[in-house]
């Protein structure tokens, strides 16, 4: 894992965030996060202004791992570097956007589920996937399965991830972080239920700890 991935596995857990008002949310909602111990957001692109969100969490807080989600084209990489952010995750493994995030030396964690998608990820040198959906696909189970000819791989499941199997997954070895939008649903962000969102956090992390000590 490099730096960055270090850091998210630490962490124990990635929100994963559609904002359709940055300019009045990304500011407070970053502070949310920071508070509840988790210093990193996945910004969707499935709402216009994921990077004017990413730039405005990263000019508040600029040590936090902020990167973009449902990254589509290798346009919407550009704009991910261009306001700062340190990562880029897509739903599946596109070639093209994971050699245009490896020639940029922005971190890319592919959508993977299959032997067929592990195999491409090992031949493009990547260590850290996204397994997404991950309870759709197989949950735990196939992740363990996956693991059997692909040890080499860490992954983040991301996908029906929630407070409670959320434990499940952070308990094994394979994982590095489980992302989720559990933390920072839409009814809670057009609320400005900010200090919900912290405790969604808090608790999250928590379990992250409790799981990875048994
Ligand atoms: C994603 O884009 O990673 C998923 O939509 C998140 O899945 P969830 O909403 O089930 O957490």
């Amino acid at each position: 894992m490099n730096e960055l991935q270090q850091k998210v596995s630490a962490i124990g857990v990635v929100p994963v965030i559609k904002l359709t008002n940055p300019t009045r949310d990304a500011g407070p909602l970053s502070d949310a996060l920071c508070a509840g111990g988790v210093p990193v957001a996945e910004i969707t692109f499935r709402a216009a202004g994921a990077d004017e969100a990413m730039k405005i969490m990263l000019e508040r807080h600029p040590d936090m791992l902020v990167g973009a989600g449902t990254v589509l084209t290798t346009e919407m990489v550009d704009k991910t570097i261009a306001a700062g952010g340190k990562f880029v995750v897509t739903p599946g493994l596109d070639i093209e956007i994971v050699k245009y995030c490896q020639e940029k030396g922005i971190t890319c964690f592919p959508g993977c589920t299959t032997p067929t998608d592990y195999h491409a990820a090992y031949k493009l040198g990547l260590e850290v996937l996204k397994f997404f959906p991950a309870e759709q696909s197989g949950g735990l189970a196939k992740i363990k399965a996956m693991s059997a000819p692909f040890p080499m791989f860490k992954v983040m499941p991301t996908g029906g991830i929630s407070l409670k199997n959320l434990a499940e997954y952070a308990a094994s070895p394979v994982i590095c972080a489980c992302g989720g939008s559990y933390m920072c649903p839409d009814k809670l962000i057009q609320a400005g239920a900010w200090e919900e969102i912290t405790e969604l956090c808090r608790q999250s992390v928590e379990i992250v700890k409790e799981a990875r000590a048994k």
